[in-house]
């Protein structure tokens, strides 16, 4: 065969295979729903990627493959092969092509994250906050609400003020694209704007712990009137005179995020659950044991790391719990005239277990 026959043969090969493998890519890395507008150039830098791999992956191993095959030694053939002592156009190439490609492709990607960075026009403030395993959201133009679930009005772009705890966290939504760290001792800020009406999670992606992998919130797409109606709730005072001891301490398990780390429904994550807690026996890690009663889960709540029960570790759970609830419980006084015991409200809670969801605590 011809030597440009080889040429076109290869080349045709080559073709064939970068389609093949971009099939492949595509399907393997499949990226999910795109539900912002940063999603969109995100995806043509990400697409173009997945061509760029492809062609390379194809271009290395069509050639291998074709001259193993196509110049293996024939039996017989005991001669040297040709001795090559380099080609320098063909260096002074593949020297000069990747680096105009890699700058390239750096240029283009350092356009996209400026151009998703900046600062939109009437941009909404929402602060976030992350700590040892959990999402707070705070809404400063919607009467200070503060969430566990982050609800987005679609097509309002956002500002997210975020601020960690304890360690290193990072906010990531896949289906927005868009990720940001958020570090102990500054505020770091993420921009997005979802286009998407829908339920997505925000997932921590940044490895923090033995809780990480259960740093989760529920992210919601809402209409513009959703908005409006879910802010028009969430501002509403529980009204705690109405409530029950058990349905207070329901208030409070939502309230202190205690079901970030405590499930009611049996199931152990990174700290006992609820159920069929009150009036057990629990072994702890320095042997004893202790039933738990009211006073045992007062001193839990008041101090976490005394006596730590078997199969769970210290210092998970934050510290200071006393000083928030004697805060709250003033507040609850002045505003509301009604004597709320957080604590006592809690064990009546977890003594009551298992008890039915509260259904819309506003009304
Ligand atoms: Cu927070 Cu991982």
């Amino acid at each position: 065969m011809k030597k440009s026959k080889h040429f076109i043969a290869v080349i045709v090969l080559i073709g064939i295979a970068t389609g093949l493998f971009y099939i492949i890519f595509s399907v393997m890395f499949r990226l999910p729903v795109a539900a912002s507008a940063e999603a969109g150039p995100i995806d043509v830098l990400f697409n173009a990627h997945y061509w760029i791999i492809s062609f390379l992956f194809a271009l290395i191993l069509v050639i291998m493959f074709y001259s193993a095959a196509v110049f293996r030694r024939r039996p017989g053939d005991d001669t040297d092969g040709p001795h090559i002592h380099g080609h320098t156009g063909l260096e002074v190439g593949w020297t000069i092509l990747p680096t105009l490609a890699v700058v390239g492709m750096g240029i283009w990607a350092a356009v996209i994250l400026n151009d998703v960075t900046s600062p939109k026009a009437n941009e909404m403030v929402i602060g976030v906050e992350a700590g040892q395993w959990f999402w707070r959201f705070h809404y400063p133009e919607q009467e200070e609400v503060t969430s566990a679930e982050l609800v987005l009005p679609v097509n309002q772009p956002v500002v997210l003020e975020m601020e960690a705890n304890d360690v290193l966290h990072s906010f990531w939504v896949p289906e927005f694209r868009v990720k940001q760290d958020l570090v102990p001792g500054q505020t770091t800020w993420l921009r997005f704007t979802p286009t998407l009406v829908g339920e997505y999670k925000v997932r921590c992606a940044e490895i923090c712990g033995t809780g990480h992998a259960q740093m989760l919130a529920d992210v919601r797409v809402v209409s513009d009137a959703d908005f409006v109606a879910w802010v028009e709730e969430s501002t509403q005072q529980v009204e705690f005179a109405e409530l029950s001891d058990v349905e207070r301490g329901q208030v409070w398990y939502a309230e202190y995020a205690c079901n970030s780390c405590h499930t009611v429904d049996g199931t152990a994550t990174v700290g006992p659950t609820w159920l069929d807690l009150y009036g057990s026996e629990e072994l702890l890690t320095d042997g004893t044991t202790v039933v738990v009663n009211d006073e045992y889960i007062t001193h839990s709540i008041l101090e976490p790391n005394a006596q730590i029960v078997a199969g769970f570790n210290p210092n998970i759970m934050p510290q200071n719990f006393g000083e928030l609830f004697a805060q709250r419980e003033g507040e609850v006084l002045a505003s509301q005239g009604v004597e709320v015991d957080i604590i006592e409200e809690i064990i009546a809670y977890i003594e009551a277990l298992p008890v039915e969801e509260l259904e819309d605590l506003n009304e």
